[in-house]
């Protein structure tokens, strides 16, 4: 059997796969979904959340996520996502890369650039100066991005904090929807801009349906991964002749 045909194999580098979108649409169970079905291939996979993580990341994410922090200003906001950002790459996401896993990881930079960036108003430029500071360099290979009207997003992210989150995990939720207009369209444009990374999933569709298109997207990934590895072990190989 050649290596393309082998599914579950560790990539070299492994692969680092990030889901996006508005509140409300979908990408955790989506992410979770995913990571499901990865280790039913037999991949190694590690799962993450941000803001959060690791141990660390989980403290910073109670600052931010608790509606009782209302006077937390953009600034230090943006430095607290990426200080768990940071923990977590360092700690967590660039370990398990070497190691050949597959990290898939609910929401990374882009949700900086999408809800600090262009809703809070800091712009692209200072999120990215410090994802360069934070992230050393790590970048999604492939980003999914759950896109939904945001009044769909925001009545389904209302619901569920009723039901269950409980008021400490509010204080996004709670913004108007011109914020959460921005934060949407930014995504768009994220798209617009790197469309070989960051794909727009249609997150109006049922739960199945939106998890084979994310399906589709992860397996052509690893198909060009493969190939890649491939040339690259016969170019090796004929150099060594
Ligand atoms: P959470 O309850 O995890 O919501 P969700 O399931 O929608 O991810 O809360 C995370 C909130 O934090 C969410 O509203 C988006 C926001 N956020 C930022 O503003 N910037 C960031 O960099 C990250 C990672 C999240």
């Amino acid at each position: 059997m050649s290596t393309t045909e082998r599914t579950g194999a560790p990539l070299a580098g492994g692969l680092f796969i990030t889901f996006e979108g508005p509140d409300g649409s979908g990408k955790s169970t989506q992410a979770r979904l995913l990571a499901e079905r990865l280790r039913r291939e037999g991949y190694p996979v590690l799962e993450s959340v941000e803001p959060g993580g690791t141990p660390i990341g989980q403290q910073i994410r109670r600052i931010l996520l608790d509606p009782a922090n209302q006077e937390l200003r953009a600034i230090p906001e943006l430095l607290l996502m990426f200080a768990a950002r940071a923990q977590n790459v360092e700690q967590s996401i660039l370990p398990a890369l070497a190691e050949g896993k597959i990290v898939v990881s609910d929401r990374f930079t882009d949700s900086s650039i999408a809800y600090q960036g262009a809703a809070r108003g800091l712009g692209w430029d200072t999120v990215l100066a410090v994802d360069r500071i934070a992230c050393h360099g790590l970048s999604p290979d492939l980003t999914l991005c759950i896109d939904i009207e945001t009044e769909t997003g925001l009545s389904r992210a209302h619901s569920r904090n009723r039901s269950s989150a409980g008021p400490s995990e509010a204080r996004f939720d709670e913004h108007a929807a011109e914020f959460h207009h921005k934060v949407r369209e930014a995504y768009h444009e994220l798209a617009r801009r790197e469309p070989e990374r960051v794909r727009l999933i249609d997150g109006h569709r049922g739960e199945n349906e939106v998890a084979q298109s994310v399906w589709n997207e992860v397996r052509e990934l690893i198909g060009r991964r493969r190939r890649q590895e491939n040339s690259q072990a016969a170019n090796s190989r004929s150099a060594d002749r």
